[in-house]
């Protein structure tokens, strides 16, 4: 019987679009779907959209439309994005499914039956962002560590799981299973935050505050909160209780998640399988945030890349690359256009590009474009063989581990070896004598059969190119696209007619900035400081125009102009220009502006104004100013900047 792979993402919010955040997640478990089938595994692949409590009705109302039929479209985003990145899940789930309702009733009647569902009043500091209550201790500086807020004090009747009775069993099972949460950084986290005695968890948010829900079972006057309903979608998704989809998958459970919801994920969900008698998910994934400027790229900060501005910039395949080969699966990492541009240029159209063109291009010259036989000689081209052989083990290693970066850095070394060995073969002095003709097809086998597995070992991550180059070398994916047909080498038959492509990956031009040159096609390590480099010369915002009076459209992109609501104003000491504003955009800070002889303090307080929110901070007369406002001037003197309708603060101008 074949092994079983059951692998989820969250199932995302649906108050904003989906951005790079969401298609790096989406991206992994569509890779590591692709690996398991690709070794044979039945597998089963769900994501989908979470779309009921406050977030959903707050976002529908400032659009002024109703919760479903905004998350009608918000979800249809997700649902369509995902095939441009080649992402194919096997269910999309949506959390207002008519079968996800009934789940949820069920699981709750069934908790509730069992005695793990309690009703009692609670007040405490509750944060209306994350939608749940805080303890003391897990505030920052008294406000919650995500939004930045103060949470509000809340006193109310609540129907409680109790999830405290479970804490020492899921102490207990993470302790004798080592890879129940990884990467180990975050199993850890989860066990500290064990420590400290566990409260019960509310499950219920009553209907005058709250009806976009699904109604308790048990009491029609509560829905239930939004994270129990939630994290059943991984049970729905397989047809659970019935389904016998649920019975074979589940065991094989694993979940990919970034840290922000690794609480729910890592103690709320298990305890709640245990409360239901249910064996807990096989595994967690934990990956790190995309980053920018140091920030978390967020929907609520709104410094967010879409997925398609980076397929038209640089196609799926590539995308899908860079996405796997820049971030280390667990920690944070910087986006860079710039280091995706010559990690592109470097990988994928010089290491890759070239070795298939130019391997092609002489068995098309020397061969009559046929694999030619192979005899086994000992010259240069054993190091690429034994190279590629020891490769696969490593490779499925390091993939089994999320360990994506790795096991693709460690396919581009044997890529490299390739390319090496045919300037030291040299081919096509060997064409020259015909009495090296043998010398010369074992040197092109040798090539083209490595060529063969490095095609299956990229396919979970670059799908299409991996047909692609199968199909150059006259043999059939659905046949050959498994990790069987790569455990033996020599299974490429000699005489298979070899076709020439076109270029994979066309180069992508970087030629107008200073990492353009030559010196960018160096080690990983060097690659990674310069775009490290740029990134820092792009976002200090000290660079010149090309000389041309032109900016380009990346160092538009760096300028951070936000919509800011002016909160307060007030004159500064012995300075008639300066006001003192504080100004909300969405984070509260202070900026001064030489406003003062054309504004008076009250009558900018309330109103929205553009502004540089990403300036260097100076100090004007001792005072901190994080921005710049920006303002239209005429004959009549300065008008405050603003858009046509009142929006969110924080607004992104794009
Ligand atoms: O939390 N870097 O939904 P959500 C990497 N509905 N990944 C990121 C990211 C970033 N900067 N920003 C977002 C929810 N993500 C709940 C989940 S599951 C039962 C319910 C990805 O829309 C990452 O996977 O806020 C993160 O965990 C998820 O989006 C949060 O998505």
């Amino acid at each position: 019987m074949k092994n079983k792979f059951y692998i989820t993402t969250p199932i995302y919010y649906v108050n904003a679009e989906p951005h790079l955040g969401h298609a790096y997640t989406t991206v992994v478990t569509d890779v590591q779907n692709r690996f398991h089938k690709l070794l044979g595994d039945e597998t089963f692949f769900l994501t989908g959209t979470d779309e009921h409590g406050d977030k959903i009705v707050q976002a529908s109302e400032s659009r002024g439309i109703d919760p479903k039929t905004y998350a009608d479209r918000i979800s249809s985003m997700f649902r369509e994005s995902w095939p441009l990145l080649n992402i194919r899940p096997d269910r999309f789930i949506r959390t207002t499914d008519p079968e996800h309702t009934a789940t949820v009733q069920y699981i709750l009647q069934k908790v509730f039956d069992r005695g793990n569902i309690v009703f009692k009043e609670y007040e405490g500091l509750y944060c209306f962002g994350c939608e749940r209550f805080y303890v003391e201790r897990e505030l920052k500086d008294g406000k919650c560590p995500d939004h930045g807020t103060a949470p509000v004090n809340l006193k109310e009747s609540n129907y409680f799981f109790t999830m405290s009775r479970y804490q020492d069993w899921l102490v207990d099972h993470i302790k004798r299973n080592a890879s129940f949460i990884t990467p180990e950084r975050y199993r850890n986290e989860v066990l500290s935050f064990l420590k400290d005695p566990l409260d019960d968890l509310c499950i219920s948010r009553p209907v005058s505050r709250l009806t976009w829900g699904i109604p308790l079972p048990f009491d029609s006057k509560f829905v239930t909160y939004v994270w129990f309903d939630a994290l059943i979608n991984y049970l729905t998704g397989l047809g659970y209780p019935d389904h016998s989809r649920f019975r074979e998958f589940w065991p094989a459970a694993e979940h990919v998640i970034a840290k922000d919801i690794l609480k729910p994920h890592g103690i709320y969900w298990p305890t709640m399988l245990k409360s239901l008698g249910l064996e807990p998910y096989k595994r967690l994934h934990v990956h790190g945030y995309w980053q920018i400027r140091d920030q978390k790229m967020s929907k609520s900060i709104g410094n967010v890349i879409r997925p398609g501005y980076l397929l038209d910039a640089f196609g799926c395949d590539a995308t899908r690359y860079c996405l796997m080969r820049e971030m280390v699966f667990g920690l944070d990492a910087g986006f860079s256009e710039d280091a995706f541009r010559v990690r592109i240029n470097a990988d994928l159209a010089n290491d890759l590009g070239n070795l298939i063109s130019r391997t092609l291009a002489m068995v098309h010259k020397y061969c009559g474009g046929k694999v030619p036989p192979y005899t086994g000689s000992d010259g240069p081209e054993t190091t690429l063989r034994t190279a590629s052989e020891q490769l696969v083990p490593v490779w499925e290693r390091e993939m089994r581990a999320f360990a994506m970066h790795k096991a693709l850095s460690a396919v581009w070394e044997v890529i490299s070896v390739a390319n090496k060995v045919i300037d030291t073969a040299a081919p096509w002095e060997m064409a020259k004598d015909p009495a090296r003709s043998e010398e010369l097809g074992n040197v092109l086998y040798t090539l083209l059969e490595s060529i063969r597995i490095f095609s299956v070992l990229v396919a979970p991550v670059t799908p299409e190119t991996a047909e692609k180059i199968q199909g150059a070398l006259g043999i059939d994916p659905e046949k050959n696209l498994n990790v069987n047909s790569v455990r033996n080498w020599g299974l490429l038959q000699p005489g298979t007619t070899t076709s020439r492509i076109p270029s994979l990956f066309p180069r992508l031009d970087i030629a107008e900035r200073p990492a353009g040159s030559e010196k960018n096609k160096k080690t990983a390590g060097q690659r990674r400081k310069k775009g490290k480099q740029m990134k820092e010369t792009d976002a200090g915002g000290g660079r010149k125009t090309g000389g041309d009076g032109y900016i380009t459209f990346e160092q538009f992109q760096n300028v951070d102009l936000r919509v800011a609501e002016i909160v307060d104003a007030e004159k500064m000491p012995r300075a008639d220009r300066l006001l003192k504003l504080t100004v909300r955009c969405p984070e509260e800070r202070t900026i001064v502006a030489g406003i003062a002889e054309h504004f008076s303090p009250e009558e900018l307080k309330g109103r929205q104004v553009i502004v540089v929110a990403n300036l260097k901070p100076v100090k004007l007369r001792g005072v901190k100013s994080e921005g710049m406002l920006l303002v239209a001037k005429d004959g009549s003197g300065l008008h405050l900047s603003a858009v046509a309708v009142p929006v969110e603060p924080g607004a992104k101008i794009s």
